[in-house]
């Protein structure tokens, strides 16, 4: 059996606002993987701004955790072979305008800003997320 990785995804405020829970999940498992976590909270300022601690200088620091904390989010862990790189591509690039149609954010959404999903970047972020999130 292929090695079991494990990283944190998370539908953003916008995602669960369009009601967008069961598409996303649904192509997270239709790929093949499956959760080992869930759940539906609302993030605080202080864990947004260590979650996203990386962007803390960056000048939509500010906005992005105003958006992040501006409703429920579903925050869960996604378990399979590669899922790090893998939930990567299933969400598409960033900016949805430059993401490719058949990723989530290149078929849903339309703004930056506003990109429905996250996805840890590394398997060191998915370290630290799952712990940031699920203790
Ligand atoms: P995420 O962390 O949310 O999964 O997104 P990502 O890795 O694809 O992108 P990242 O560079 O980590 O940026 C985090 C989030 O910040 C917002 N952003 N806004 N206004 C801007 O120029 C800008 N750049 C990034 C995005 O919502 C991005 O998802
Ligand atoms: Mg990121």
């Amino acid at each position: 059996m292929a090695e079991q990785v494990r990283t944190f995804v998370m539908v953003k405020p916008d995602g669960v606002r369009r009601g967008l829970v069961g598409e996303v999940i649904g192509r997270i498992e239709a790929k093949g993987y499956s959760l080992a976590e869930i759940k539906l909270f609302t993030i605080d300022r202080g864990l947004a701004e260590e979650h996203y601690g990386e962007h803390a200088e960056k000048p939509f620091f500010g906005e992005l955790v105003d958006f992040i904390t501006s409703g429920p989010v579903v925050a869960m862990v996604v378990q399979g072979p590669d899922s790090v790189v893998s939930m990567r591509k299933i969400m598409g690039a960033t900016n949805p305008i430059e993401a490719e149609p058949g990723s989530i954010r290149g078929d849903l959404a339309t703004v930056i800003t506003e990109n429905i999903v996250h996805g840890s970047d590394s398997e060191e972020s998915a370290a630290r997320e799952i712990k940031l999130f699920f203790g």
